[in-house]
């Protein structure tokens, strides 16, 4: 364990561990991943990632258990989301083993970055797939490298599972219907930049995106999918083609389901929302973030108390977190044991 870090007041920042993963792919073959020293790249100025936007990532966590074992959550349906993106973005993605191959190992070599248990923190394993073969007109890349970095972090938003206020963009789409919202590409992240600066100038914490086409039914927010809990016990998350298979929704669902709530994934229309009484971003990095109010021009909705959590998001959030640290049976399948 690393003596230096205060692991209780960490937030979502980066850290530089010392090393990262790399692999490399030339017309569709790929090296070994290897572990590199050091957090500098070097890279042809005119690479497809840098002019064309062939970048994508992953967001995979690693927890430290309650028995001081490390275990890593879906990676395997981590390295599927990225072959999907890849796939859309006409990239070549490292095959599911070499992703798997290439997290543990990171993992392994940065075992004292890992937060200890009891401190809520985690291991965040970021793998990131380029394009790097030089062409000016544009066309896909024959050349990729694989990275992966991780760097431990604590809540992504500052105050962990504190309600926060969501601020409905209508100036700027984050996708369009038949584009590239549904994978992870790296330009997704840019296109919500300016409606978050603008934003947070105004005091929100989050964005929240409606489809593009009609602007009526709810897509997700800027880094997290979008849920909610009805009076009448439904969890309802949207169904658009615009929005990213957040791995901790289906997660969320899944829990749900068990805890005796119906799921349903269909579009959310915007004018629904007062049968709502608790709100959710969820993801990787955040696990669950409730809403506390969404305003959409004059208009603001408050759901539950501002200070603190609804009864169902924190039992969501207790559930998953439960299964994530090993203090509960993993009977999904979810998380693989690392020897780090
Ligand atoms: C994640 O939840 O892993 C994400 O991708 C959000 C991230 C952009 C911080």
């Amino acid at each position: 364990m690393n003596p230096a870090i205060d692991w209780k007041n960490i937030g979502f920042e980066y850290v530089d561990t010392g090393s990262h993963i790399r692999a490399d792919c030339s017309d569709g073959r790929w090296s070994a991943p290897k572990l590199v020293t050091g957090n500098q790249l070097s890279l042809h100025i005119a690479s497809t990632c840098l002019h064309y936007g062939q970048a994508c990532f992953e967001g995979v966590k690693v927890f430290r258990q309650a028995d001081g074992t490390a275990a890593c959550f879906r990676a395997e349906t981590h390295a599927g989301r990225l072959a999907n993106t890849a796939q859309r973005l006409c990239m070549t993605p490292p095959p599911t083993a070499l992703f798997v191959e290439a997290v543990t190992t990171l993992v392994r070599a940065n075992k004292d970055f890992i937060p200890p248990y009891g401190t809520g923190a985690s291991f965040y394993v970021r793998p990131l797939l380029l394009g790097t073969s030089p062409f000016i007109g544009v066309h896909e890349s024959h050349d990729y490298i694989f990275l992966v970095m991780g760097m431990p972090v604590g809540p992504y938003y500052k105050n962990g599972l504190i309600p926060v206020k969501g601020l409905v963009q209508e100036q700027y789409d984050r996708a369009a219907p038949n584009g590239v919202g549904h994978v992870k590409a790296a330009g997704n992240y840019a296109a919500g930049m300016l409606g978050d600066k603008e934003a947070r100038a105004r005091g929100f914490d989050v964005s929240l995106y409606l489809d593009s086409a009609t602007h009526t039914c709810i897509d997700e927010f800027t880094t997290s999918n979008f849920f909610g809990i009805t009076r009448d016990r439904r969890y309802v998350t949207p169904d658009s083609k615009s929005i990213l298979p957040s791995v901790t929704n289906n997660c969320l669902q899944q829990i749900a389901r068990d805890m005796g709530y119906t799921v349903e994934r269909r579009p959310v229309r915007w004018d629904e929302l007062g049968n709502f009484s608790e709100i959710g971003a969820c993801g990787t990095a955040a696990v669950i973030t409730p809403v506390h109010s969404l305003t959409r021009g004059s208009e603001t909705l408050t759901f539950g108390d501002a200070k603190t959590p609804g009864p169902v998001l924190s039992s969501l959030y207790q559930e998953i977190q439960s299964i994530q640290y090993g203090r509960k049976p993993d009977r999904y399948g979810w998380i693989q044991r690392l020897d780090a």
